[in-house]
């Protein structure tokens, strides 16, 4: 069974180069990419996505980090997308993923808890609501708009 999973690849990823291998990452792992786009995210956006983290300390650098450049949204699927996307990455403090997860994508290109240079959905839950966040055409839901 296929399962769809939301990747980012966020400002200081994209601004480093690192996406050309994180496609290549990506493919060699079997997945297949079915849709992606580049963005500037506003602060409104990126301040709806992150809604659950708006608590959080670290929320208004969140809101400036993920606004400073352009990010590349992407769609992933395979068999068991979600739980596999997250072991690729490795731990959200990139610092931390060096240590113990040297092969991860976060320990080639993220910096610390912040700049981790990648997103993954952490739950198929979460990965619908993610990839219908980005690609209207993904949601099951119909919204007041559409009617
Ligand atoms: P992500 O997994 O995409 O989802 C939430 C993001 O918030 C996370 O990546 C980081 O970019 C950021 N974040 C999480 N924890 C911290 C933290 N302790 N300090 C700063 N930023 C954080």
């Amino acid at each position: 069974e296929k399962e769809r999973t939301l990747a980012i690849i966020k400002p200081d990823g994209l601004a480093g180069n690192y996406t050309d291998k994180i496609r290549e990452i990506i493919l060699d792992s079997g997945f297949s990419i079915s849709k992606e786009m580049v963005v500037q995210l506003d602060e409104d956006t990126v301040k709806s996505f992150y809604a659950e983290h708006s608590s959080r300390s670290f929320f208004q650098n969140l809101v400036k980090y993920m606004t400073s450049g352009p990010v590349l949204v992407m769609v992933l699927e395979k068999e068991n997308a979600v739980a596999d996307w997250r072991g690729m990455i490795g731990p959200t403090d990139a610092r931390n993923a060096r240590v113990t997860h040297p092969h991860s994508i976060r320990a080639m290109c993220g910096l610390d808890s912040e700049r981790n240079c990648v997103h993954g959905s952490d739950s198929p839950d979460s990965a619908g609501r993610e990839t219908s966040f980005f690609f209207e055409d993904l949601s099951s839901v119909v919204s007041k708009h559409d009617e």
